[in-house]
This record gives C-alpha cells, sequence and structure tokens, in this order.
C-alpha cells in the first residue's frame, strides 16, 4: 500500500509540473479539496443543511416515513458480504471511512459524493452498501444511496430486494421517485434497480435527472446523498454526472487496477469534482499498522 501511495504521489507531482494547463490544475488531495467545475463551486457556495423551523423537521420526517419499508435479510447480507449493518470487527474498515468522509464532507458543506472507480468490479456497489449501513448507524444522519449504474445494476440482488424498484423510471420522470425509493430504519433509503435501463448515458445526461436530485434533497434533507456511478472508463456517464455532485470517492482494486488507471482517474476526477480520496479494495495483504479490513487507502 505505501508503495502504491508513493506511486501516485510521485504521479501526482509530475502531473504538477507538467505544462497543459488542464493537467497542470493540482487534483484534489484529502484534507485539500480543489474545485474546478463551476457547478461544483456554485455547489460548494451552498449553505450548511439546517432545518428552519419544527415544521421543516415535520415535513422530513413525514417524507421518510411515508416511504417503503425494506426489512433486510441478516442471513442474506452476510452471504454477500454486507457486513456493515451490525458493528463489529468486520464493520470497523467502514466505519473508519464514514468517519473520514463525514468529516470532510462537514467540513465543506457537502452533500452529494459519487462513488466511482476506473473500471468494473472494483467494489463500487459493495462499498456503497456498506458505508450506507455504517452511516445509518449514526442516529443524527440521513442517508440516501442511489444507484447510477444503470448498466450494470445490482445493488437490488446484492440486498435482497424484490419487486418492481426501479429508480431509472424516476430519472426520466415516467414515475414518482418514492415509488422506488426503500427506507431501512428511519434513517437510510435506497434507491436501486431490479435491470438495466435502456438509455444510461441520456439518463444521466439529461436535465430531468439533475431536477429528480434536487427534488429528493429539498423532501428528504438528507445529511449525505451517496451515488453509485458507473466505471469511469466503461462510458462517459459519471464524467457527465460529476456536475451534479460535491466530491467524489475513487476506488482500486488491489492487484488489478494499476496505478497509471488510479492516476488517470483522479485526474479527470479532479477536473469536474473535488477528489475526497482513493480507497484501495479488495486487499489481501496488510502489514498490522495498516488496519484491520479488506479495504484500505482513502
Ligand atoms: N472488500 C471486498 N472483499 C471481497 N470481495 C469483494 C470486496 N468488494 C467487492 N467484492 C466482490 O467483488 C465483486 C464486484 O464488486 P461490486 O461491488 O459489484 O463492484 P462494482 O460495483 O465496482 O462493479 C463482487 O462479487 C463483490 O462481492
Ligand atoms: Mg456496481
Amino acid at each position: 500500500m505505501e508503495r502504491i501511495q508513493t506511486a501516485i504521489d510521485k504521479a501526482r507531482k509530475a502531473r504538477e509540473g507538467h505544462s497543459d494547463p488542464a493537467a497542470a490544475r493540482a487534483p484534489a488531495q484529502v484534507g485539500k479539496p480543489k474545485s474546478a467545475s463551476p457547478v461544483a463551486e456554485d455547489r460548494e457556495a451552498k449553505k450548511p443543511l439546517v432545518l428552519s423551523s419544527d415544521m421543516s423537521f415535520k415535513q422530513r420526517d413525514e417524507a421518510w416515513a411515508a416511504l417503503k419499508r425494506f426489512d433486510p435479510k441478516q442471513v442474506h447480507l452476510e452471504r454477500n458480504r454486507i457486513v456493515a449493518y451490525q458493528t463489529g470487527p468486520e464493520a470497523v474498515p467502514y466505519d473508519v471511512l464514514r468517519t473520514r468522509l463525514l468529516h470532510q464532507m462537514r467540513a465543506n458543506n457537502w452533500r452529494r459524493v459519487a462513488v466511482t472507480s476506473p473500471t468494473a468490479g472494483a467494489g463500487k456497489t459493495m462499498t456503497c452498501v456498506n458505508l450506507a449501513f455504517s452511516l445509518a448507524r449514526a442516529p443524527d444522519q440521513r442517508t440516501m444511496l442511489i444507484e447510477l449504474d444503470l448498466r450494470r445494476p445490482s445493488m437490488a440482488a446484492l440486498l435482497g430486494i424484490e419487486g418492481n424498484q426501479q429508480f431509472s423510471k424516476a430519472l426520466s420522470g415516467q414515475d414518482a421517485p418514492e415509488d422506488h425509493i426503500l427506507r431501512y430504519g428511519r434513517n437510510l433509503a435506497f434507491a436501486v434497480n431490479q435491470t438495466t435501463a435502456r438509455n444510461p448515458s441520456e439518463l444521466l445526461q439529461g436535465v430531468t435527472t439533475g431536477k429528480v436530485i434536487d427534488e429528493l434533497e429539498e423532501r428528504y434533507l438528507p445529511e449525505i446523498m451517496m451515488f453509485d456511478t458507473p466505471p469511469l472508463f466503461a462510458s462517459d456517464d459519471t464524467m457527465a454526472f460529476l456536475d451534479q455532485v460535491d466530491c467524489a470517492l475513487l476506488i482500486g482494486e488491489a492487484e488489478k487496477t494499476t496505478i497509471e488507471e488510479i492516476d488517470k482517474c483522479e485526474q479527470e476526477l479532479a477536473a469536474r469534482t473535488n477528489v475526497l480520496g482513493v480507497m484501495l479494495n479488495k486487499c489481501r495483504y496488510l502489514v498490522s499498522h495498516e488496519g484491520y479490513g479488506e479495504q484500505h487507502g482513502y
């Protein structure tokens, strides 16, 4: 891991000395957020989430209570390596990630985070779901996890959600969003898709998607909106969507994702939004001081 970090740092330094202005734009680093896109800057100027009156508390609570409830089967979650719904040693890496993420997002008044990776299979969905459960254990915290990898949706299967949840129909304006959102407990909501969407690029880049997300934020006032987005190199879906978020978390797959891929991704993300950090997932080999779990980095 240290070798990876050193290589990433080296690549960053080399890039900072590059003469191309876009490339020279220093990537945001953990604790040193940068914003390059006007939209991100605009979103950065947003005020912290403050409920102005008992009325807005009441409306928010009513909106959450009206969402259809989802009670996952513990055995299903565990079979699928969803471990962070309860405290325990396996949840620790996700709890650490949660704490760091919350710290940075609160410090900057950011509420929307995209989770992406260079290529498929790095563990975006797995990380999003575990992180969401970890966030849900913080009682003063409302989280919405929205699945946007519409070419390879997997969240419903991972959670054991059966039925006709297809959030892409809300993004296209066809259905009301609440028809495709499920609530877990008091403070976590999942927007999932049972099947692929027909026109994912158009959906994610469409004006309606932005509106739907704004409306959700207004109605449900989640402290964190997390978006499980497609791999950055698989299509232009994620790049187009980054204007909608405040920051992004990049996931690399140990022994598979290359330093060059991480570096290129980080560069592209940094040109559009704030890069929260890089997380190395599926680490098999860790020295004892590097942590407990299979995730690392950030
Ligand atoms: N930390 C991890 N440890 C072990 N297996 C993992 C881990 N993260 C993800 N996986 C597995 O890797 C595969 C791809 O994960 P997934 O979250 O679907 O990736 P993505 O959403 O990035 O395409 C799944 O089979 C998942 O169970
Ligand atoms: Mg996925």
